[in-house]
């Protein structure tokens, strides 16, 4: 068995992970700047804590992250020497938008883009861009209430626009938002909402997504008009959830997970709300305003494909007293004994994967593309810098194998593969350094010091190796 000749080999990253350079070339404040390292995190990224400015005695690393926004040349030539068919990276809205409502964009932030989208494709490298990925200016949250507003909608249609424009042959895979799912559970990098007390919670999150379900329809119908060749998908956080046990009520719970998970981009994928949130929402009187209209332009600018992370599958049982947790992306599930974990406590399931990608591709019957996976662990360097990583490259082996085998035995086509955090970066969830996930050493610790050099680890020439056999040699 062989991948597809024409498989998109690469990796994965998100602009306020790597890029720093939070107030260079014009640059706007946004939500991720503001998320401090440290126990406070949670409670700001989960929209529970209110910052909204940089506050003293805190360390913000996103501000200056792997300082991609000066080495991005240097960190492409290593992607182009790993084979990269494909770089996954997000638009930082607060560089075309400083503020989000401007009527013209900051030709210095749109112009870093296009460099970097020139130097990949001179490497052979397809970028694979998302729109926003936990990304919102602070002054649209300050002012407008994030996307708890319609009004978001035209500040949304406004960036598509102009990235549409501007980067017209130079892109042509797309991500609306990244991880859409994830407002229901931490609205301030999901949707730029921190909740004011005695707020009815459900109202405001399910009328907050219908506003970005909008914003990525509306964007899909302009990224297909202004060019057709554009190829432009939703993105889930992904993951199956097993039933703890057989007993019909944890089976019957896992559907219920399984939907709330889902039901987002259901909508992107099929075009209307599914029957069970719809009912949903009605007995919990917090059904969203859909118009007519507004029916209509989600029916009719679906997705190209699925793109989706996976990490982990995850398990929904019925008893409360099973409802001890083990770490995950921001939703933590029931613990599974048959799996390992990483040093983070995120358990690793490789068949889960593929079995994933049966129920995705089961669902929708749209290519998937696998735009995030990735093992977070401490990495300690020998004494001449070498990384002997064989635990990262063991995941993305098994990982890349149970792929395999969902396309070759199941059937389910796969447009490619982006390792996330190809390249150190900051970990969304702590804000650590020390989570790393890359295939290049970023000389940098939690507290921001380190020199920010570049070393290959052993993974690098795994991966090297793997892409330039097409995934044959593991
Ligand atoms: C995904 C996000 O949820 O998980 C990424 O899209 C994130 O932004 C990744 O970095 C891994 O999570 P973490 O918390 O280990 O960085």
């Amino acid at each position: 068995m062989t991948f597809p000749k024409d498989f998109l080999w690469g990796g994965a990253t998100a602009a306020n992970q790597l890029e720093g350079g939070y107030n260079e070339g014009g640059r706007g404040l946004g939500n991720v700047d503001v998320l401090p390292a440290g126990p406070d995190r949670m409670s700001v990224v989960l929209g529970e804590r209110e910052m909204l400015d940089f506050e003293e005695g805190y360390y913000y690393p996103a501000q200056k992250a792997i300082d991609f926004y000066h080495h991005w040349k240097e960190d492409i030539a290593l992607f182009a020497e790993m084979g990269f068919k494909t770089f996954r990276m997000s638009i930082a809205w607060t560089r075309i938008f400083p503020k989000g409502d401007e009527l013209e964009p900051n030709e210095e932030g749109l112009k870093f883009y296009e460099d970097i989208f020139i130097e990949l494709k001179k490497h052979g490298i397809e970028p694979l861009v998302t729109i926003t990925h936990f990304d919102c200016p602070i002054h649209l949250i300050k002012k407008y209430g994030g996307w708890r507003n319609r009004i978001m909608l035209d500040f949304y249609e406004r960036l598509a626009r102009t990235l549409f424009t501007r980067y017209k042959g130079l892109v042509k895979y797309w991500l609306t938002f990244n991880e859409i799912n994830m407002l229901l559970h931490a609205p301030f990098i999901g949707a730029g909402i921190v909740l004011k007390p005695g707020e009815d919670r459900k109202k405001t999150l399910y009328q907050a997504a219908h506003h970005e379900l909008m914003a990525s329809a509306i964007a899909t119908k302009i990224g297909h008009e202004i060019d057709p060749e554009n190829q432009i998908g939703c993105m889930v956080a992904a993951g199956d959830y097993y039933p703890n046990t057989p007993k019909p009520e944890d089976v019957f719970e896992a559907m219920q997970e399984q939907h709330h998970n889902l039901w987002l981009i259901d909508v992107q994928a099929r075009g209307s709300y599914p029957h069970y949130i719809l009912k949903q929402m009605e007995r919990e009187d917090a059904k969203p305003e859909i118009s007519d209209a507004d029916a209509k332009i989600l029916a009719e600018n679906t997705v190209d494909f699925i793109s989706f992370s996976y990490y982990s599958s995850r398990v929904a049982s019925s008893s409360p007293e099973d409802k001890e947790k083990t770490a995950g992306n921001i939703f933590a599930s029931i613990e599974n004994p048959y799996l390992k974990a990483s040093e983070w406590g995120w358990q690793i399931d490789p068949l889960g994967f593929r079995i994933t990608m049966n129920s995705l591709y089961d669902r929708y019957q749209k290519p998937l593309f696998v735009v995030e996976n990735g093992l977070g662990a401490v990495d300690t360097p020998d004494e001449a810098g070498h990384v002997q990583d064989d635990y990262r490259i063991d995941y993305h082996r098994e990982h890349i194998k149970a792929m395999r085998d969902a396309i070759d035995i199941d059937g389910v086509p796969v447009m490619g593969y982006t390792s996330w955090g190809c390249i150190d970066l900051i970990s969304a969830g702590t804000g650590e350094m020390k989570k790393r996930y890359g295939f290049i050493y970023v000389d940098r610790d939690n507290e921001g010091n380190g020199s920010l050099k570049r070393t290959k680890k052993a993974s690098f020439d795994w991966y090297k190796r793997m892409i330039a056999s097409n995934g044959e040699d593991l």
